[in-house]
């Protein structure tokens, strides 16, 4: 039984996320296939799914929801697992706080079926020429830090929960 890790990304950190999870899960003792849904993805050939996504506009990437909308009833009978890349930690004070609620409001608009062990809203990588210079103007004036933030543990802590969880059955 594989592991489908499926993932949308724009500029790359939730893919370099997704591969990852991808090579930690093998490395305990859980093959994955790690594979953008931007292609044709089928869910029923795996055992497990574990489903990421960028997040524009409080909302994951038009591909990942439609996947979750698509497949919904599929992943309703296998665990799943679903990560979501924002900015939690280039922000500050009160800015953070709201990215932390942010969480919420994605879940929500996902609907995600009762088949869900789990889900955590990691930080990715953002970069000026993502967001233009009104933007980027924004950025800067909300105290928001441009770069990687992303925290290699957080995600290490994440497939060693999946690994943990599926392994008896695999
Ligand atoms: C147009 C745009 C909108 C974004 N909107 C949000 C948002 O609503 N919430 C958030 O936490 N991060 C937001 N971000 C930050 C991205 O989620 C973050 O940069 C992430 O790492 C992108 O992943 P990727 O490199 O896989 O595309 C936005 C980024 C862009 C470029």
């Amino acid at each position: 039984m594989t592991v489908l890790v499926g993932y949308a990304s724009a500029h790359g950190s939730t893919r370099e996320i997704a591969q990852r999870l991808g090579t930690r899960l093998a490395e305990l003792g859980c093959p994955a296939d790690v594979v953008s849904l931007d292609g044709d993805v089928d869910p029923r050939a795996h055992g497990a799914v574990v489903l990421g996504s960028a997040v524009h506009g409080q909302h994951w990437l038009p591909v990942a929801e439609d996947f979750v909308r698509a497949h919904r009833d599929v992943l309703a009978e296998r665990p799943l697992w679903a990560f979501s890349v924002g900015l939690p930690a280039a922000l500050r004070g009160p800015w953070r706080r709201l990215a932390g609620k942010e969480e919420r409001v994605v879940l929500d608009a996902l609907a995600l079926p009762a088949s869900l062990r789990g889900h955590r809203l990691l930080s990715g990588v953002i970069a000026p020429e993502h967001v233009g210079r009104a933007g980027a103007l924004m950025f800067r004036l909300v105290g928001g830090r441009f770069g990687d933030h992303r925290d290699w543990q957080a995600v290490d802590a994440l497939a060693a929960d999946i690994a943990t969880a599926l392994r008896p059955g695999m």
